[in-house]
């Protein structure tokens, strides 16, 4: 269990960039966590990362407290990070994005099976990854990540300026993780259909505070209830 008190990071304006944050994230379970543009859903996830500065709360890994460490540790610890954009080391092969994935994470080298997961990225193991189209940079993002052997992955508008054949393959893949290898999944996102297709609950982020919750039900039988918040 990854779980949230009181948490509060970043600095915008005199105050933090998010605030107010409690939350519970299971093994098995995806989180959305939506909201629109400078919500605060980056400076979130970096914060429980140890990569926006702290300011206030609580983070606990499995009940043991985590806010304060070091991000390296916070990897190691079991959880795992694909940030906005890219995300991959454009100029080494997707084989080395795996490698530095799992060093990054304390692991020696990737699990073998990895790559089968998107069998076009395995094909291309020996390519720099700025020869990859966006959409396959992204999924590599995910395989670095998750090269470091995560139980709780978090992942930032991973479907943002990528095609819908790959936003399709990226929730295949997170449904699997789920569902299979049991991760617990933080997922920012904007795309609500990405939301509706993966997540169990949703929290809404707006000017840096949580202000909407819901479970997936709720959300498919009023998409309605969350557009305003995305100023869709
Ligand atoms: N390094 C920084 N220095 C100063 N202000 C920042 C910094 N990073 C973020 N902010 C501000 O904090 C607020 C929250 O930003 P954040 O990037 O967390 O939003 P977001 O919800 O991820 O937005 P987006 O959907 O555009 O990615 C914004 O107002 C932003 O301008
Ligand atoms: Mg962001």
């Amino acid at each position: 269990m990854l779980a949230l008190t009181g948490f509060a990071a970043g600095w915008h304006r005199g105050v933090p960039a998010v605030q107010d944050v409690d939350l519970e994230l299971a093994e098995g379970r995806v989180l959305a966590v939506l909201g629109r543009n400078g919500a605060g859903k980056t400076t979130l996830v970096k914060g429980v990362l140890g990569l926006a500065p702290w300011r206030s709360g609580i983070v606990r890994l499995d009940g043991r407290r985590i806010d304060g460490w070091r991000p390296e540790r916070i990897a190691r610890a079991g959880i795992g990070f694909v940030p906005q954009g890219r995300g991959v080391f454009p100029g080494l092969t997707v084989e080395e994005n795996l490698r530095l994935g799992a060093l990054g994470s304390g692991r020696r080298r990737p699990e073998p099976a990895l790559l089968a997961r998107f069998p076009h990225l395995f094909e291309r193991r020996d390519r720099p990854a700025e020869a990859l189209s966006g959409g396959e940079q992204r999924q590599l993002s995910i395989l670095r990540a998750l090269a470091g052997r995560p139980r709780f992955l978090l992942l930032d508008e991973p479907s943002e300026g990528v095609q819908p054949t790959i936003v399709e393959a990226v929730a295949a893949l997170l449904l699997e993780l789920v569902e299979v290898d049991r991760l617990g999944i933080l997922l920012v996102e904007q795309d609500l259909d990405l939301v509706l297709r993966v997540a169990h609950e949703c929290l809404v982020l707006e000017d840096g505070r949580p202000v909407d919750w819901f479970s997936a039900a709720e959300l498919a039988a009023r998409p309605q209830r969350v557009e305003h918040y995305l100023g869709l």
